[in-house]
Protein backbone atom coordinates (compact mmCIF):
# COMPACT_ATOMS: atom_id res chain seq x y z
CA UNK A 1 0.00 0.00 0.00
CA UNK A 2 1.42 3.57 -0.69
CA UNK A 3 2.17 5.50 2.28
CA UNK A 4 0.22 8.46 3.12
CA UNK A 5 2.17 11.83 3.36
CA UNK A 6 0.98 14.09 6.72
CA UNK A 7 -0.55 17.53 5.57
CA UNK A 8 2.37 19.38 5.57
CA UNK A 9 4.81 16.74 3.65
CA UNK A 10 8.09 15.22 5.10
CA UNK A 11 9.25 18.06 6.87
CA UNK A 12 10.17 17.36 10.61
CA UNK A 13 7.09 19.42 12.77
CA UNK A 14 7.64 22.02 15.03
CA UNK A 15 6.07 24.61 16.77
CA UNK A 16 6.51 27.20 14.14
CA UNK A 17 4.63 24.36 11.31
CA UNK A 18 1.69 23.71 13.69
CA UNK A 19 1.56 27.70 14.11
CA UNK A 20 1.55 28.23 10.43
CA UNK A 21 -0.96 25.31 10.07
CA UNK A 22 -3.49 27.79 12.21
CA UNK A 23 -2.61 30.43 10.03
CA UNK A 24 -3.24 28.56 6.22
CA UNK A 25 -6.07 26.90 7.85
CA UNK A 26 -4.58 23.56 7.53
CA UNK A 27 -6.14 20.59 10.20
CA UNK A 28 -3.77 19.02 12.71
CA UNK A 29 -3.72 15.22 12.97
CA UNK A 30 -2.93 14.08 16.38
CA UNK A 31 -3.02 10.56 17.87
CA UNK A 32 -1.83 9.11 20.96
CA UNK A 33 0.58 6.39 20.90
CA UNK A 34 2.86 4.81 23.92
CA UNK A 35 5.32 2.35 22.03
CA UNK A 36 7.63 2.25 19.24
CA UNK A 37 6.06 0.26 16.74
CA UNK A 38 2.73 2.34 16.94
CA UNK A 39 4.65 5.47 17.04
CA UNK A 40 6.32 4.50 13.42
CA UNK A 41 2.98 3.17 12.04
CA UNK A 42 1.50 6.81 13.20
CA UNK A 43 4.29 9.10 11.90
CA UNK A 44 4.60 7.30 8.49
CA UNK A 45 0.85 7.46 8.12
CA UNK A 46 1.01 11.60 8.25
CA UNK A 47 0.02 12.21 11.94
CA UNK A 48 1.44 15.64 13.06
CA UNK A 49 1.47 15.71 16.58
CA UNK A 50 1.88 12.17 18.88
CA UNK A 51 0.95 12.44 21.77
CA UNK A 52 2.62 10.39 24.76
CA UNK A 53 -0.97 10.26 26.76
CA UNK A 54 -1.12 9.45 30.38
CA UNK A 55 -4.06 7.76 28.84
CA UNK A 56 -1.48 4.89 28.86
CA UNK A 57 -2.56 4.19 32.45
CA UNK A 58 -5.83 2.73 31.44
CA UNK A 59 -5.29 1.18 27.89
CA UNK A 60 -1.45 -0.05 28.19
CA UNK A 61 -1.71 -0.24 32.33
CA UNK A 62 -5.21 -1.30 33.16
CA UNK A 63 -6.10 1.09 35.66
CA UNK A 64 -9.34 2.63 35.97
CA UNK A 65 -8.09 6.62 36.01
CA UNK A 66 -4.56 8.25 34.42
CA UNK A 67 -3.76 9.05 38.26
CA UNK A 68 -1.63 5.78 38.84
CA UNK A 69 0.81 6.89 36.06
CA UNK A 70 4.62 7.77 37.17
CA UNK A 71 7.07 9.95 35.22
CA UNK A 72 9.55 7.23 35.14
CA UNK A 73 6.22 5.52 33.55
CA UNK A 74 5.89 8.64 31.01
CA UNK A 75 9.83 8.75 30.33
CA UNK A 76 10.06 4.81 29.79
CA UNK A 77 7.30 4.96 27.30
CA UNK A 78 8.08 8.48 25.37
CA UNK A 79 11.97 7.36 24.92
CA UNK A 80 10.30 4.45 22.70
CA UNK A 81 7.97 6.43 20.93
CA UNK A 82 10.55 8.74 19.89
CA UNK A 83 12.57 6.22 18.27
CA UNK A 84 9.79 5.30 16.25
CA UNK A 85 9.18 9.06 14.78
CA UNK A 86 11.11 10.82 11.73
CA UNK A 87 8.59 13.52 10.84
CA UNK A 88 5.80 14.26 13.69
CA UNK A 89 6.13 16.37 16.23
CA UNK A 90 6.12 14.00 19.99
CA UNK A 91 4.48 15.66 22.97
CA UNK A 92 4.60 13.66 26.58
CA UNK A 93 1.99 14.38 29.16
CA UNK A 94 3.10 15.10 32.41
CA UNK A 95 1.65 12.87 34.89
CA UNK A 96 -0.10 13.96 38.02
CA UNK A 97 1.30 15.00 40.79
CA UNK A 98 4.47 15.60 38.49
CA UNK A 99 3.62 19.05 39.05
CA UNK A 100 0.95 20.02 40.87
CA UNK A 101 2.47 20.55 44.40
CA UNK A 102 4.57 23.20 43.14
CA UNK A 103 5.74 25.10 39.76
CA UNK A 104 9.54 24.68 40.62
CA UNK A 105 9.04 20.42 41.13
CA UNK A 106 6.99 20.88 37.58
CA UNK A 107 9.41 22.94 35.69
CA UNK A 108 12.54 20.27 37.11
CA UNK A 109 10.06 17.07 35.71
CA UNK A 110 9.27 18.93 32.81
CA UNK A 111 13.01 19.28 32.34
CA UNK A 112 13.40 15.57 33.10
CA UNK A 113 11.33 14.52 30.69
CA UNK A 114 13.20 16.97 27.85
CA UNK A 115 16.75 15.42 28.90
CA UNK A 116 15.48 12.14 28.99
CA UNK A 117 13.06 11.27 26.00
CA UNK A 118 14.35 13.44 23.38
CA UNK A 119 10.35 14.63 22.71
CA UNK A 120 9.34 17.79 21.49
CA UNK A 121 7.49 19.20 24.18
CA UNK A 122 5.43 18.46 27.45
CA UNK A 123 1.45 18.42 28.20
CA UNK A 124 0.06 20.31 31.44
CA UNK A 125 -3.83 19.89 32.67
CA UNK A 126 -5.21 23.33 33.69
CA UNK A 127 -5.39 26.96 32.89
CA UNK A 128 -4.88 30.19 35.75
CA UNK A 129 -3.61 27.86 37.93
CA UNK A 130 -0.62 26.81 36.00
CA UNK A 131 -0.13 29.61 34.20
CA UNK A 132 3.51 30.88 35.94
CA UNK A 133 4.93 27.01 35.73
CA UNK A 134 3.62 27.31 31.80
CA UNK A 135 5.53 30.55 31.49
CA UNK A 136 8.65 29.50 33.21
CA UNK A 137 9.01 26.25 31.51
CA UNK A 138 8.26 27.78 27.54
CA UNK A 139 11.34 30.57 28.84
CA UNK A 140 13.45 27.97 29.51
CA UNK A 141 12.60 26.69 26.17
CA UNK A 142 10.58 23.88 26.34
CA UNK A 143 7.05 24.08 24.18
CA UNK A 144 3.84 23.68 26.06
CA UNK A 145 0.76 21.69 24.95
CA UNK A 146 -2.03 23.04 27.38
CA UNK A 147 -5.29 21.04 28.47
CA UNK A 148 -8.46 22.16 29.45
CA UNK A 149 -12.27 20.74 30.02
CA UNK A 150 -12.71 17.63 30.68
CA UNK A 151 -9.06 17.31 32.26
CA UNK A 152 -9.00 13.10 33.51
CA UNK A 153 -6.36 14.21 36.26
CA UNK A 154 -9.17 16.16 37.87
CA UNK A 155 -11.45 13.38 37.50
CA UNK A 156 -12.09 13.11 41.33
CA UNK A 157 -12.82 16.41 41.62
CA UNK A 158 -15.52 16.48 38.56
CA UNK A 159 -17.55 13.17 39.83
CA UNK A 160 -17.52 11.74 36.46
CA UNK A 161 -16.53 11.51 32.76
CA UNK A 162 -19.97 14.38 31.90
CA UNK A 163 -18.90 17.21 29.54
CA UNK A 164 -17.65 20.27 30.72
CA UNK A 165 -18.11 23.65 29.98
CA UNK A 166 -21.89 23.46 29.41
CA UNK A 167 -22.79 25.86 32.23
CA UNK A 168 -22.33 29.33 31.43
CA UNK A 169 -20.23 30.02 34.88
CA UNK A 170 -17.66 27.31 33.68
CA UNK A 171 -17.89 27.82 29.67
CA UNK A 172 -16.12 31.79 30.80
CA UNK A 173 -13.50 29.98 33.26
CA UNK A 174 -12.41 28.03 30.31
CA UNK A 175 -12.18 30.78 27.91
CA UNK A 176 -10.22 32.89 30.52
CA UNK A 177 -7.94 29.49 30.83
CA UNK A 178 -7.12 29.36 27.23
CA UNK A 179 -6.55 32.94 27.63
CA UNK A 180 -4.07 32.84 30.13
CA UNK A 181 -2.83 29.51 28.69
CA UNK A 182 -2.09 31.55 25.46
CA UNK A 183 -0.75 34.45 27.25
CA UNK A 184 1.85 32.03 28.72
CA UNK A 185 3.20 30.73 25.80
CA UNK A 186 1.28 27.63 25.13
CA UNK A 187 1.95 26.52 21.58
CA UNK A 188 -1.73 24.53 21.51
CA UNK A 189 -4.05 23.56 23.65
CA UNK A 190 -6.20 20.47 23.82
CA UNK A 191 -9.90 20.96 24.56
CA UNK A 192 -11.62 17.88 25.99
CA UNK A 193 -15.32 17.18 25.94
CA UNK A 194 -16.67 21.02 25.66
CA UNK A 195 -19.21 22.30 23.61
CA UNK A 196 -18.68 22.34 19.73
CA UNK A 197 -19.86 26.18 20.26
CA UNK A 198 -17.57 26.41 22.83
CA UNK A 199 -14.71 24.89 21.16
CA UNK A 200 -15.48 26.98 18.17
CA UNK A 201 -15.68 30.54 20.12
CA UNK A 202 -11.78 29.56 21.28
CA UNK A 203 -10.20 28.94 18.45
CA UNK A 204 -11.46 32.00 16.88
CA UNK A 205 -10.73 33.66 20.06
CA UNK A 206 -6.62 32.38 20.30
CA UNK A 207 -4.24 32.59 17.78
CA UNK A 208 -2.85 29.09 18.49
CA UNK A 209 -3.91 26.20 17.41
CA UNK A 210 -6.64 24.21 19.63
CA UNK A 211 -6.59 20.32 19.50
CA UNK A 212 -10.36 18.96 20.24
CA UNK A 213 -11.12 15.61 21.67
CA UNK A 214 -15.49 15.45 21.69
CA UNK A 215 -14.72 19.43 21.24
CA UNK A 216 -16.57 19.44 17.58
CA UNK A 217 -14.94 20.15 14.24
CA UNK A 218 -13.79 23.55 14.46
CA UNK A 219 -11.28 22.97 16.51
CA UNK A 220 -8.02 23.86 14.28
CA UNK A 221 -7.13 19.63 14.92
CA UNK A 222 -8.02 16.76 16.51
CA UNK A 223 -6.75 13.93 18.60
CA UNK A 224 -7.89 10.65 19.77
CA UNK A 225 -6.79 7.74 21.86
CA UNK A 226 -5.11 5.23 19.06
CA UNK A 227 -6.46 2.48 20.96
CA UNK A 228 -9.95 3.96 20.76
CA UNK A 229 -9.79 4.76 17.12
CA UNK A 230 -8.22 1.18 15.99
CA UNK A 231 -10.74 -0.75 18.02
CA UNK A 232 -8.26 -2.12 20.06
CA UNK A 233 -9.54 -0.69 23.83
CA UNK A 234 -13.19 -1.50 23.79
CA UNK A 235 -13.92 -1.10 27.79
CA UNK A 236 -15.52 2.36 27.04
CA UNK A 237 -16.68 3.50 23.93
CA UNK A 238 -17.53 7.50 24.39
CA UNK A 239 -19.73 9.29 21.26
CA UNK A 240 -16.60 10.99 20.37
CA UNK A 241 -14.72 8.14 19.18
CA UNK A 242 -15.00 7.43 15.67
CA UNK A 243 -13.66 3.46 14.98
CA UNK A 244 -11.97 3.37 12.19
CA UNK A 245 -10.79 -0.38 12.81
CA UNK A 246 -11.85 -3.03 14.69
CA UNK A 247 -8.23 -4.38 16.04
CA UNK A 248 -9.40 -6.30 19.34
CA UNK A 249 -11.83 -8.88 17.16
CA UNK A 250 -9.37 -8.50 14.60
CA UNK A 251 -6.68 -9.92 16.89
CA UNK A 252 -8.81 -12.72 18.98
CA UNK A 253 -9.93 -13.61 15.26
CA UNK A 254 -6.44 -14.61 14.61
CA UNK A 255 -5.01 -15.98 17.70
CA UNK A 256 -7.77 -18.22 18.29
CA UNK A 257 -6.89 -19.75 14.24
CA UNK A 258 -3.26 -19.65 15.78
CA UNK A 259 -4.36 -22.01 19.42
CA UNK A 260 -6.39 -24.15 16.52
CA UNK A 261 -3.50 -24.45 14.12
CA UNK A 262 -1.12 -25.32 17.51
CA UNK A 263 -3.63 -27.61 18.51
CA UNK A 264 -4.46 -29.69 15.58
CA UNK A 265 -0.52 -29.61 14.39
CA UNK A 266 -1.09 -27.71 11.39
CA UNK A 267 1.36 -25.34 12.44
CA UNK A 268 4.42 -25.02 11.39
CA UNK A 269 4.15 -26.71 7.94
CA UNK A 270 6.88 -27.90 5.80
CA UNK A 271 7.78 -24.38 4.24
CA UNK A 272 7.61 -23.29 7.86
CA UNK A 273 10.52 -25.63 9.13
CA UNK A 274 14.10 -25.72 8.15
O1 LIG B 1 -3.73 11.19 27.90
C1 LIG B 1 -4.23 11.39 26.79
O2 LIG B 1 -4.31 10.51 25.93
C2 LIG B 1 -4.74 12.71 26.52
C3 LIG B 1 -5.54 12.89 25.27
C4 LIG B 1 -6.86 12.27 25.44
C5 LIG B 1 -5.65 14.31 24.86
O3 LIG B 1 -4.58 13.60 27.28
Amino acid sequence: MKQMQGTSGPKKVTTKVISLMKREKTPIACLTAYDYLTARLLDQSGVDIILVGDSLGMVVQGHDTTLPVTLDEMIYHAKAVVRGVDRAMVIVDMPFMSYQANDEEGFRNAGRIMKETGAGGVKFEGGERIARLVEMTVRAGIPVMGHLGLTPQSIHQFGGYTPRGTTTEEAKQILRDAKVLEEAGAFCIVLEKIPAQLAAKITKLLSIPTIGIGAGVHCDGQILVVSDMLGLYEDFHPRFVRRYAHLAETIRTSVAQYVHDVKERTFPNEKESY
